[in-house]
């Protein structure tokens, strides 16, 4: 039997390198992003290693339209597994007081509302059926109070915890839900920050974690492994130290 997997933010970056970690005959991949050409790209090098390929150009900012695309793919062909890691990230620019409210709205979309739309709905259909994976794409940054990127740190935060409550209700019906927070990956995304990454991995190291991880039916993949410490330090320090520490740092990003 085929397998179809379905993978938002398949154009570039983190989603490219995982429709080509599960490229091989057998595998139907469903892939979604918004630059056509980009997505293209994606296909024909997933196509070269045997995979059946099919391409849906969707805006997450519109979250009504990517439940209906969703709906259209399961209807045409259940899914297996779905990986949602489409995301959007921004940062305050150094003079201004807040964040862009307008840039706010579409982060919350697009890494927060419209994948958890989209995961409820897909977790209901392979609950139906008694199997299937799921996987959504978060950040270590859902673990501090980023105040330079509240809306990126708050949008993962809220992922994070619809992650786990999810996967808490879905595992007794036989659907794995696996939460995934990585540090830095060398994509487009994090080129964008001045300065340095520490830690830094690169795309396919990251999906190849992450393919492993679905396999196993994991809930938590936190990559990579000096977070854990970061995270175990975090969970024990005071929020107020936390954040005056977090006040110091200077982050800054290149114009989109
Ligand atoms: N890179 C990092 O250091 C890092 C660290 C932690 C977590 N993450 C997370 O990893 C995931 C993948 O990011 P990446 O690093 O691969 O970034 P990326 O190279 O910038 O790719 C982002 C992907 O999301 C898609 N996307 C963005 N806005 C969209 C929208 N409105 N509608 C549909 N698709 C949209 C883009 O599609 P188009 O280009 O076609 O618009 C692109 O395929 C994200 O959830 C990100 O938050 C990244």
């Amino acid at each position: 039997m085929p397998v179809h997997i379905l993978i938002t933010g398949a154009s570039g970056g983190l989603g490219a390198s995982l429709a080509r970690r599960y490229a091989r005959p057998g595998m139907i991949l469903s892939l979604w992003g918004r630059d056509t050409a980009r997505l293209e790209a994606t296909a024909a090098q997933c196509r070269k290693h045997g995979a059946i390929v099919r391409l849906r150009t969707v805006d997450l900012q519109d979250t009504d339209a990517a439940l209906k695309a969703l709906r259209d793919e399961d209807d045409a062909l259940a899914v297996d597994i779905a990986i949602f890691n489409a995301g959007l990230s921004d940062i305050r620019p150094p003079d201004a007081l807040s964040e862009d409210p307008a840039h706010v709205l579409a982060l919350c979309t697009v890494n927060f509302t419209t994948p958890a739309v989209l995961a409820t709905e897909i977790s209901h259909r392979m609950i139906k059926r008694e199997i299937g994976r799921i996987a959504l794409i978060g950040s270590t940054a859902a673990f501090h109070d980023l105040p330079f990127a509240t809306g990126y740190s708050g949008s993962k935060a809220g992922l994070a915890r619809f992650a786990t409550a999810l996967a808490g209700h879905a595992r007794r019906y036989g659907v794995s839900v696996l939460l995934v927070s990585p540090g830095y990956i060398d994509t487009a995304m994090s080129r964008r920050l001045s300065g340095s990454r520490p830690l830094l991995i690169s795309a396919d190291r990251a999906a190849s974690k992450i393919v492993r991880a679905i396999a196993q039916g994991r809930a938590h993949l936190l990559f990579p492994w000096p977070f854990h410490v970061v995270r175990g330090i975090e969970m024990i320090t005071p929020r107020w130290i936390q954040q005056r520490l977090l006040a110091r740092v200077k982050v800054s990003q290149k114009p989109r």
